[in-house]
C-alpha cells in the first residue's frame, strides 16, 4: 500500500498565515500540521510516501521532511500546479502509485485515537474503503447517507440539505482502478475533480465499502484560525494529561519497526536541544526499561 499526501490549496481561510507558509506547514501545538497525517499513515505500516503540494510550497515540504530516510520511510514529492482538486493527486501521482494499491490522505484532516485506519490498511484487498464521522456541521463535507441496515445509498459533496451528519473524512484507501477513475472524471461546477465523484463511482461499481469511525475518534478541522487554536488546544490537553506526544513521525516508526532503537537514538541526539528532542529521548530510554508500548 502506497501512501499519498495531499498538501495543496491555498489556505485562504488562514490568511495572513498562510502568506509566508503554506496551511499544512502551520504549527499545531508543537509540531507542523503535516506530521499528523504522516503519522497516522506511518502508524498503519505504510512506507513508500508521496507529497504534493503547490510549486511555491513544495520545497519547505522537502526541506521539512527530506526524502524519508531518517525515519525508515520513503518520500517523493510532485506539484499540482493549479488547485484542480483533491482526485487530481491521483493523476499527478500516477507514476508513484504504479501497480498498487493507495491510501490518500489530507494534508490538513487531523486524527487522534482509535485504531480505524491500521485495521483498514492492513485488511484492504479491492475497491474501496472510506469512512464515516458523525458531525454537526455536514454541508461543509462530503455526506454519506446510509439505508435502515447501514449500508451506504448516496454521497454528495456538500450539499445544501445534508441527508445525514454523517461526513467523509480525509482518508480514502483505493484499490489500482482509482487512476483510471479520476482520469475519467468532469471537473464540477467549482472547476475542480471531485473526491467525491470517485467514491460515487466505486459505490455505482458496488465496491465501495464504507466503516464508521467510532466516537472514540477525534477527527478536526484546522482550517480556519479558531479551529487551528482549538487543535493545539486538543493536542496541548492530551500531551500534558498522558506524559505522550500525538504525531510524531519518529516514535510511529520506531514502534512499526522501520527504526530500530539505535537508529532512533541517532536521529535524536541530532536533534536540537528542546522539549521534542528530550521527549523523544525519555521514550528511548523507557523502551530500554519496558519495551515499546503499543502505537
Ligand atoms: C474535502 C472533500 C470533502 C471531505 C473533506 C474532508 O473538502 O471535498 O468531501 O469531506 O475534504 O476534510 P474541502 O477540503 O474541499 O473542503
Amino acid at each position: 500500500m502506497k501512501g499519498i499526501i495531499l498538501a495543496g490549496g491555498a489556505g485562504s481561510r488562514l490568511y495572513p498565515l498562510t502568506q509566508v507558509a503554506s496551511k499544512q506547514l502551520q504549527p499545531v501545538y508543537d509540531k507542523p500540521m503535516v506530521y499528523y497525517p504522516l503519522t497516522v499513515l506511518i502508524a498503519s505500516g505504510i512506507r513508500e510516501f508521496c507529497l504534493i503540494s503547490t510549486p511555491q510550497d513544495l520545497p519547505r515540504f522537502e526541506q521539512l521532511l527530506g526524502d524519508g530516510s531518517q525515519w525508515g520511510i520513503s518520500i517523493e514529492y510532485r506539484k499540482q500546479p493549479d488547485p484542480g482538486g483533491i482526485a487530481q493527486a491521483l493523476i499527478i501521482a500516477e507514476s508513484f502509485i504504479g501497480a498498487d494499491p493507495v491510501t490518500l490522505i489530507l494534508g490538513d484532516n487531523l486524527f487522534f485515537g482509535g485504531d480505524a485506519f491500521p485495521r483498514a490498511i492492513a485488511g484492504f484487498k479491492s475497491g474501496a474503503v472510506i469512512f464515516a464521522y458523525h458531525v454537526n456541521d455536514p454541508e461543509r463535507y462530503g455526506v454519506i447517507e446510509f439505508d435502515a441496515k447501514g449500508n451506504a445509498v448516496s454521497l454528495e459533496e456538500k450539499p445544501e440539505q445534508p441527508r445525514s451528519n454523517y461526513a467523509v473524512p480525509g482518508v480514502y484507501l483505493y484499490d489500482n482502478d482509482v487512476v483510471a477513475i479520476a482520469r475519467g472524471l468532469q471537473p464540477s461546477q467549482r472547476g475542480e475533480l471531485e473526491i467525491t465523484d470517485v467514491n460515487k463511482e466505486y459505490l455505482r461499481r458496488g465496491t465501495l465499502q464504507v466503516q464508521r469511525l467510532s466516537r472514540g475518534t477525534a477527527w478536526l478541522d484546522a482550517g480556519t484560525s479558531s479551529s487551528l487554536h482549538e487543535a493545539s488546544a486538543y493536542v496541548q490537553t492530551i500531551e500534558k494529561r498522558q506524559g505522550m506526544k500525538l504525531g510524531c513521525p519518529e516514535e510511529a516508526a520506531l514502534y512499526r519497526g522501520f527504526l530500530t532503537l539505535d537508529q532512533f537514538e541517532a536521529l535524536v541526539s541530532g536533534m536540537p536541544a528542546c522539549e521534542y528532542r528530550d521527549y523523544l529521548a525519555e521514550l528511548a530510554a523507557e523502551v530500554k526499561r519496558v519495551g515499546l508500548k503499543s502505537a
